[in-house]
């Protein structure tokens, strides 16, 4: 439905740098557990991400996703499960010799150093001008030159943020974790910082791990997304693998939007399906729909697949209208169907339409190849 280009297509690969500079690890989870106190916080929760890839982890609070990146990072130890960078079995090696760069959530910066000493703290190797030489690199790399004499509260939440994947960046790391790092900045900085920072990805190669509950930041950023629920792994693959098929209704709803219809299998063949809605309307399916006559499921349906009518039409559904939204080049609906089920519908805005008001009764039907079934829980 949005049809704006995802950010990491947005950037060329001529930008990227040659594959020999590229500082990338594969990063691979298998298996891991952890609980800090009773209940598992993450459980069982498996996932790859390949050298110089990006990957976003997406799920409500309290999912675990903060928890895996400290494990990846080495500053929580796992029940169990293996943790391997590359070749290295790193699940028990001390963070400090994994060369995993974290970034924040809250930047974490030293508020008593300058950008140039935050930057630097992580050099411990270096003294003197090569260890001034390699900041300014680095100050360079993230567009932070004139800023090296600064105090941390002198700057931008953006400079800021800036700073502290400077920081991560230092010890030339093969993995570099990022907590919510945008979720603190308005929408236009936001936007430009997840253009700097994937242009700055694609220069270095450094295999990412970003956590966010924002579904549009990740398909926009990541080329894989894990999304997690309630301390597991719902499913993993590429936005448009989600998207488009998505295995659970929780992802269906997670990535991207879709409206929840309950209904029951009032017949099932071979070839056939008809089930009946919540609203006693039936709807006629060209294909199995995979339950036993008389199971209870549910219907996910996206907005872009709902198609309205102005008048009643083969075996559409009457719903009231309730709001409609201009949204760029679709007027999204806010829909209730008799029984109170809430329905959104987006239609495309033909040139010079007038807005229909609310209130009235609208027919809907169905794209039935997109509309995803779900048992009912
Ligand atoms: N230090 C801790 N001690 C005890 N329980 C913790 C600790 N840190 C996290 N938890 C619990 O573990 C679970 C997972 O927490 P985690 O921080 O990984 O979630 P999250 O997905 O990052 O959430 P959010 O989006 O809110 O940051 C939560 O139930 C949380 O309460
Ligand atoms: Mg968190």
């Amino acid at each position: 439905m949005d049809a704006t280009l995802p950010l990491r297509d947005a950037i060329s690969p001529a930008e990227a740098s040659p594959a020999s500079a590229r500082l990338g690890e594969a990063l691979s989870v298998a298996g891991i557990v952890h609980a800090y106190s009773g209940a598992p916080a993450v459980d069982d929760v498996s996932f790859d991400v390949p050298a110089g890839g990006v990957a976003a982890i997406l799920g409500p609070s309290g999912c675990g996703k903060s928890t895996m990146l400290r494990i990846i990072s080495g500053l929580v130890t796992p029940t169990a499960g293996v943790v391997r960078l590359g070749a290295r079995d790193v699940t028990r090696m001390p963070a400090r010799e994994r060369r995993v760069g974290m970034v924040f959530q809250n930047y974490a910066l030293f508020p008593h150093m300058t950008v140039r000493e935050n930057v630097g703290y992580g050099l411990s190797g270096l003294k003197g001008a090569e260890k001034r030489a390699e900041v300014d690199k680095l100050l360079a790399l993230v567009r932070l030159e004139k800023f090296a004499d600064r105090l941390p509260r002198q700057m931008s939440g953006g400079q800021q943020q800036r700073v502290a994947v400077a920081r991560a960046l230092a010890p030339r790391p093969t993995l570099l974790l990022l907590d919510e790092p945008f979720a603190a900045l308005d929408r236009a900085l936001r936007a430009d910082m997840q253009f700097e920072f994937l242009r700055l990805q694609r220069e270095l190669g450094i295999t990412t791990i970003l956590v966010t509950h924002d579904q549009e930041e990740a398909q926009a950023v990541a080329d894989r997304l894990i999304v997690m629920n309630a301390g597991k792994v719902e499913q993993a693959g590429s936005p448009s693998e989600l998207y488009d098929r998505p295995r659970t209704l929780f992802v269906n709803t997670f990535v991207g939007q879709a409206s929840v219809i309950k209904a029951s299998v009032a017949a099932e063949s071979e070839t056939a399906s008809t089930l009946r809605l919540s609203t006693g309307d039936e709807i006629h399916l060209p294909r199995r729909s995979g339950f036993m006559r008389g199971t209870n499921v549910v219907i996910a349906v996206r907005p872009e697949h709902v198609v309205l009518h102005e008048k009643p039409a083969p075996g559409a559904i009457p719903a009231r209208r309730m709001m409609a939204v201009p949204q760029g080049p679709l007027r999204l609906h806010d829909l209730l169907l008799a029984d109170g089920t809430p329905l959104k519908a987006a239609e495309r805005r033909a040139p010079g339409a007038s807005d229909a008001p609310p209130g009235g009764t609208v027919h809907v039907t169905f794209e039935l190849d997109h509309c995803r079934l779900y048992p009912s829980s």
